[in-house]
């Protein structure tokens, strides 16, 4: 197939099953992702709270909008622009930020590959599941690239080729049992499904579906994204950065941060974690997944180069620094609460008075002197990304 050919197939295939099928709300969505939060991403990326909240942000294939209602939400000074290929979907993603009153966007019914046709740059840039559906990712991500702002953050989500390997597996099945009617995606699933109740429990690919994806693939447009696409592509490291390296940004850091841990894989042999002291940052992250294949996707942030990360190492700049509250927590004020990334976290009462403290105009000395926090007790909570910093214009 023709690359145009196969974007008129995925389009036919959102058309079908708009994606993703969650329900339509008339109120704002609950919680946060706090990467769809500006000022949250920024101070994960950087270290320090952008200069500017009046930004723009755009959801390159925002798909049914669940997405771009968040980044209204969670933006409440910003411009968002939600594009897609498929007219279907968008007509959903249309009414859902209607229904909830997000309307501080716009949509278009545009291809990431023509999204010069946009005026302007933009300062976020989300891109979740969507480059991977593309017959050409490079051509993608190199358009996307072009319209990011100086100091802007293009956040990625891209498959995994080693988590999927049961995935793709059941794709070739369904596409050889479907033959020439691939097309029909009505069928693809139908197929998938009969495929999946006839199995023996004990199949190795029963046995994936059921403790990973079951949940989700009760709909069929969950489940038609996963077994009847007609394009996709999955990277492993290696691939990724070959992706990320044609884009001309470079890679932060990914937004999973947890997941590439040495550490937590060979905590039994430190010898082993100091001979990976050797490795390039890549090599690290190819080791830690081939030890653990879990890996289904990839979640990441890129920037223009160069990219200064403020570390807070100095001292005088640190206390000149304005300390706030991350806006991606829960429950404060409380000494127990959720973080960015909804973990528990149980802050000393030293701290829990300091936090109380931070209120976007006092200095850090000026808090300090209040409380019983020292330095390093800020530096702990800055590493929890419990806090955003400003740093002082005259240090
Ligand atoms: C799996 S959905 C993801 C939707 C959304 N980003 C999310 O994560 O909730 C993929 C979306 O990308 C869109 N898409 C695929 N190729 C595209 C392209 N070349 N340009 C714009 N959108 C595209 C599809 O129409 C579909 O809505």
């Amino acid at each position: 197939m023709s690359d145009s050919q196969v974007s008129a197939a995925v389009a036919k295939l959102y058309d079908t099953y708009p994606y993703p099928p969650e329900p339509i709300l008339d109120e704002p969505p609950p919680g946060y992702n706090w990467r769809w939060n500006w000022l949250a991403a920024y101070n994960f990326c950087t270290g320090r709270k952008p200069q500017k909240q009046d930004v723009r942000i755009l959801d390159a294939g925002c798909g049914s909008g669940v997405s771009t209602e968040y980044l209204v939400h969670l933006n409440p000074h910003a411009q968002i622009v939600g594009i897609d290929l498929s007219a279907g979907t968008l007509e959903v993603a249309k009414k859902r930020c209607q229904s909830s009153g997000a309307d501080r966007v716009e949509f278009h019914h545009l291809s990431i590959y023509d999204v010069e046709q946009i005026p302007g740059k933009f300062d976020l840039i989300n891109c979740v599941g969507v480059l991977h559906h593309l017959p050409d990712p490079v051509r993608g991500i190199q358009a996307l690239a072009k319209k990011l702002a100086t100091d802007g953050l293009m956040h990625i989500f891209v498959y995994g080729e080693l988590g999927r390997w049961e995935i793709q597996l059941i794709q070739k099945a369904i596409a050889l049992l479907q033959g020439n009617i691939k097309g029909d995606y009505h069928d693809g699933v139908q197929v998938g499904r009969k495929i999946f109740a006839s199995l023996p429990e004990s199949n190795r690919i029963v046995k994936r579906e059921k403790e990973r994806w079951a949940l989700e693939n009760q709909q069929d447009e969950c489940f038609a994204d996963m077994y009847v696409h007609p394009q996709e592509t999955d990277y492993n490291i290696d691939t990724l950065f070959q992706l990320i390296d044609a884009s001309g940004l470079e890679f932060i850091s990914f937004s999973n941060p947890g997941f590439w841990q040495l550490e937590t894989l060979l905590a039994k042999a430190p010898e082993l974690i100091e001979r990976a002291g050797e490795l390039s940052e890549r090599e690290r992250y190819r080791l830690i997944e081939l030890l653990n294949p879990e890996v289904s996707h990839y979640e990441f942030f890129l920037g223009r180069p160069p990219i200064t990360k403020t570390n807070w190492s100095n001292d005088n700049s640190l206390l000149a620094a304005v300390p706030e509250l991350n806006p991606c927590i829960d429950g404060f004020p409380s000494q127990c609460l959720f973080n960015y990334d909804y973990q528990i976290v149980n802050l000393s009462p030293a701290e829990f008075d300091f936090m109380q403290k931070c209120n976007g105009s006092a200095t850090l000395a000026n808090i300090l002197a209040q409380v019983e926090l020292d330095l390093n007790g800020v530096r702990n909570l800055l590493k929890q990304q419990l806090l955003l910093l400003t740093p002082s214009e005259r240090v």
